[in-house]
């Protein structure tokens, strides 16, 4: 299967948002083949030396916050669905379910990428963190928002927490502008992005006080 390349909230150079989708529809179009057209690309790939076409379910495991966890999926399901309704991970949200708001942001080997729109199965061997992992301590990003009012009905929340903190592991001594376009790919409907880039600069100035 395909390796996915979401794009990276803050990397410029990094795929487009349509480059993502088209790659998510050309990797789920792989895994769903079912009937005579399975054997014949089966045999076609394995001569390429690619891997093998996944049909039915498939048993998985997956590193989730530090945990190696098990279970059985469809090749099709996303990784926002096996954390909710197989992990019982339920921190990222479903809001859109098409790569435009950030609900569902997790961070898989220390990359925001919007699970609702990655494959399962493409996360294994990786290292998969959702905020039920984070630390809430008093300069945390949980504790930020918290202290800033980044909420208000809450559904972008998980979202912007995990892409905040993401972003922020990477780029600690990012500016205002920096970290407002470090997060661009997470929508607030209820427009609290006052709150949310307060509380990014918290963390940013505490930890650049540290
Ligand atoms: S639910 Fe995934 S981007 Fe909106
Ligand atoms: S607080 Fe309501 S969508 Fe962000």
């Amino acid at each position: 299967m395909t390796d996915q390349k979401p794009r990276k909230p803050g990397e410029p150079s990094g795929h487009s948002r349509r480059d993502f989708l088209r790659g998510s529809g050309v990797a789920a179009a792989t895994a769903v083949l079912t009937g005579p057209a399975v054997g014949m690309l089966d045999e076609a790939k394995a001569a390429e030396g690619e891997p093998k076409v996944l049909s039915g379910t498939v048993d998985i495991k997956l590193k989730v916050n530090g945990q190696e966890r098990a279970c059985q999926v469809e090749p099709r399901s996303t990784l926002l669905d096996t954390l909710r309704n197989r992990l019982d991970v339920t921190g990222p949200k479903r809001v859109c379910d098409r790569a435009t708001c950030g609900a569902c942001t997790a961070i898989v080997d220390g990359d925001a990428v919007y699970s609702c729109t990655t494959l399962a199965v493409s996360c294994q061997g990786k290292t998969i963190e959702t905020l039920e992992s984070f630390d809430t301590g008093e300069h945390s990003v949980p504790h930020a928002f918290h202290q800033n009012d980044g909420l208000m009905c809450g559904y972008c929340t998980p979202g912007f927490v995990t892409a905040v903190k993401s972003f922020l592991d990477k780029h600690p001594n990012a500016t205002e502008e920096e970290i407002r376009k470090g997060i661009d790919g997470n929508i607030c409907r209820c427009g609290t992005y006052v709150g949310v880039l307060a509380a990014a600069m918290q963390v940013a100035k505490a930890t650049k006080g540290a």
